[in-house]
Order: C-alpha cells, then sequence, then structure tokens
C-alpha cells in the first residue's frame, strides 16, 4: 500500500428505527411532563427499536447509505469498526455480522467501546490505520439500541435515551492537510462508576439476582455528568483550536453529542460559538450514545452546512469516563 497523505471522510449515512416515543409518552410511564423534559434537556422525541431489531440492523443501514454516499462497493472497505455498547451479542463482535452483511468480503471486523464517544474513538483509528498504511478505506459505524439497557421505572435517566446508527466512509487520501486533521482522545476509569451498566459482564454475571435487582440497565450519575461534561467540552474544543491553529471564527461548526442543550450551550457559548455554529438534532432522536456525534455530522453534511474546505470540531464525552473530540476538514 503506498503511504497517504491524510485520510478523508468521502460518505456518511444513518439510520434510525421508525417508532418515535415523545415527552408525552414518557408522561404516560413515569413523573415527569413535556415541560420538565424540553427545558431540562432539549428533547422531544427519540426513536426506540422494535423487540427484534438489533444493533446492527440499523448500522447495516446507516452503513449501505455511507457507502452508497461515498461511491464504494463493500468489498472495496478493508476494515470495519464499529463503535457500540449495545452489540448484538457479546461473542461475535457486531462488526462482524456487519461485515458478513454488507459483503465486506475482505475486511477486517471489531467491536470499540467508548460510550458516547465511540464515533470519534472509531474516527481516529480509522485515520491512524490509513496513515499507518494498514487500510486504505475504512468503514466507521457507530450505532446503538439504548432502549434495551434502560430503565424505564427511573425518570431521571429513561427520557434521555434513543436508538440510531451513523456511518461514515474514511478513505486514504494523496491530498496533504485535509480529511480528519486532528483527534484527541482521554479516558479516565476512575470515574467509570458515574455510568454504569452492573451486571451481564464478567464482574456479575446474569442471574436470577442481578435481573430483580435491575442489574442490567444503566445507571446514571446526571448531575454529576453534567458538570463534568461542560468542562471537558471546553478544555476539547480549545485544544482543537490550539492544535489546528485556528480561532472560533475560522470553525464553521461544532458538532456535539447530543446529550443535553443546556450542557451544549454552556460550553459553545463560552468558547466564542454563537447558537448557529453549532449542530443540534437532539430535538428528534436524544441522546444515542456513540452513535449521536456520528447522526449529527451526517445530517450536518446532508443539509449543506459543511462545504468544501468547512472546518468541523466534533467533540463528545460519556462513560468510562471518556472524552473525545475530532477536527475534520472538508
Ligand atoms: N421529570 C421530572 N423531574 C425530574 C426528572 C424527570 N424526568 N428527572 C429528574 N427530575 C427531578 C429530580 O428528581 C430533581 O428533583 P428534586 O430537586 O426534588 O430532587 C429535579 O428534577 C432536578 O434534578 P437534577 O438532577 O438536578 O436535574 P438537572 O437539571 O441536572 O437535569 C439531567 C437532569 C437532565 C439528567 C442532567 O443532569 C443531564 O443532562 N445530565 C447529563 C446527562 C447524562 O448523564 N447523560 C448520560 C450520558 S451517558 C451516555 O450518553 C451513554
Amino acid at each position: 500500500m503506498t503511504q497517504a497523505a491524510s485520510a478523508r471522510i468521502v460518505g456518511t449515512g444513518m439510520s434510525v428505527p421508525e417508532r418515535v416515543m415523545t415527552n408525552e409518552d414518557f408522561a404516560r410511564l413515569v413523573e415527569t411532563s413535556d415541560d420538565w423534559i424540553v427545558q431540562r434537556t432539549g428533547m422531544r422525541e427519540r426513536r426506540i427499536a422494535e423487540h427484534d431489531q438489533a444493533t446492527s440492523d440499523l448500522a447495516v443501514e446507516a452503513s449501505r447509505e455511507a457507502l452508497r454516499d461515498a461511491g464504494l462497493q463493500a468489498d472495496q472497505v478493508d476494515l470495519v469498526v464499529c463503535a457500540t455498547i449495545t452489540p448484538d451479542n457479546v461473542l461475535p463482535a457486531t462488526a462482524c455480522w456487519i461485515q458478513d452483511r454488507l459483503g465486506c468480503a475482505h475486511a477486517a471486523a471489531y467491536d470499540l467501546t467508548a460510550a458516547c464517544c465511540g464515533n470519534i474513538y472509531a474516527l481516529a483509528q480509522a485515520r491512524a490505520n490509513i496513515l499507518a498504511g494498514q487500510a486504505r478505506t475504512v468503514l466507521v459505524v457507530a450505532a446503538e439500541t439504548l432502549s434495551k439497557i434502560t430503565d424505564y421505572t427511573d425518570r431521571s435517566s429513561c427520557v434521555l435515551f434513543g436508538d440510531g446508527a451513523g456511518a461514515s466512509v474514511v478513505q486514504a487520501s494523496d491530498e496533504p492537510g485535509t480529511g480528519i486533521l486532528y483527534t484527541t482522545l482521554y479516558a479516565d476509569g476512575s470515574g467509570g462508576e458515574m455510568m454504569l451498566l452492573p451486571a451481564g459482564g464478567s464482574r456479575r454475571p446474569p442471574s436470577h439476582q442481578t435481573i430483580e435487582d435491575r442489574g442490567h440497565y444503566m445507571q446514571i450519575r446526571g448531575r454529576e455528568v453534567f458538570r463534568f461534561a461542560v468542562l471537558k467540552m471546553e478544555e476539547l474544543i480549545e485544544e482543537c483550536l490550539k492544535a489546528c491553529r485556528l480561532t472560533a471564527d475560522q470553525v464553521r461548526l461544532v458538532v456535539p453529542h447530543q446529550v443535553n442543550t443546556r450542557i451544549i450551550d454552556a460550553a459553545t457559548s463560552r468558547m466564542g460559538f454563537p447558537p448557529e455554529k453549532v449542530f443540534l438534532n437532539i430535538e428528534k432522536y436524544g441522546n444515542t450514545g456513540g452513535a449521536s456525534c456520528a447522526m449529527a455530522y451526517h445530517e450536518a453534511r446532508r443539509q449543506g452546512l459543511l462545504g468544501p474546505g468547512d472546518v468541523a470540531i466534533l467533540v463528545a464525552f460519556g462513560g468510562g469516563l471518556t472524552w473525545a473530540a475530532a477536527v475534520i476538514k472538508h
């Protein structure tokens, strides 16, 4: 393989389940209201997978759209990276189901777990593989069916989450100074319990007790996450601007993890970005975990908000704890 000068995103796609769950639907399930959810989170509705609809079902649809958008065939893909915390199975990797169903006959495939940072971590892997000459075309698909691990008796967390998938085809380019210009990834496992799914792994294998304890659902400490998220989002944007020698004026769009409009507003306004330079689709989909940034980036591209040469900053934080950002030039 010849050495690539850069790694570019040449196609994107997304997929969400058909079923819509509104704030009013939640008000019938738990003690909450449309007003509370809109004011505290910015969310109005989310998409919820059917009982028999798995993460790979959404991932395959999103990936097909991304490959079409890139004008590529599945057998041209060298590597499939699926970012998810809701795999179809623990074994095999969801990326392998996706690889088979798409017909990526020559691709390696693996899953990556970085919660809400999944898409950005996977884009960083794609770029690194391409720049190291290990792959020329990488399919990154971030996909979640968070509804399957959401506790619908806990009003403080259940209203937040939705299902969806976002895919990006990343390809080697001979043109320097374009595509994914910069990525930065962080983790701090000491905060692992802030967003935790307690049972079902080797620490607490599934049992009658774990089911009785509701141990197979996410537990989050929302208030603590809120503070962490605002701080990290500001630090990440500042780092990206400095590393790429950019000012806020030179950035066309910030594409943040769709976690909460109040978190996003607080961080981006302090960093000098007016609301029209911050992409939001949280109203329609809620927080779709690792898929959220990928879906938002796809919709921003589709809406023509990113033209040739425009720079976008993707920024996310989530369970792990993890936080990450990417600077992308179109
Ligand atoms: N409806 C009505 N009232 C509610 C609801 C609800 N759905 N949820 C909580 N409340 C109540 C609380 O019980 C509390 O009542 P109290 O004052 O009587 O105790 C009150 O509302 C305020 O609660 P706070 O937790 O202070 O509310 P806050 O403004 O912080 O909003 C929220 C809560 C939305 C969870 C916010 O903290 C947040 O967005 N945090 C980060 C989100 C997060 O953790 N996302 C998950 C990331 S992990 C991942 O993405 C996979």
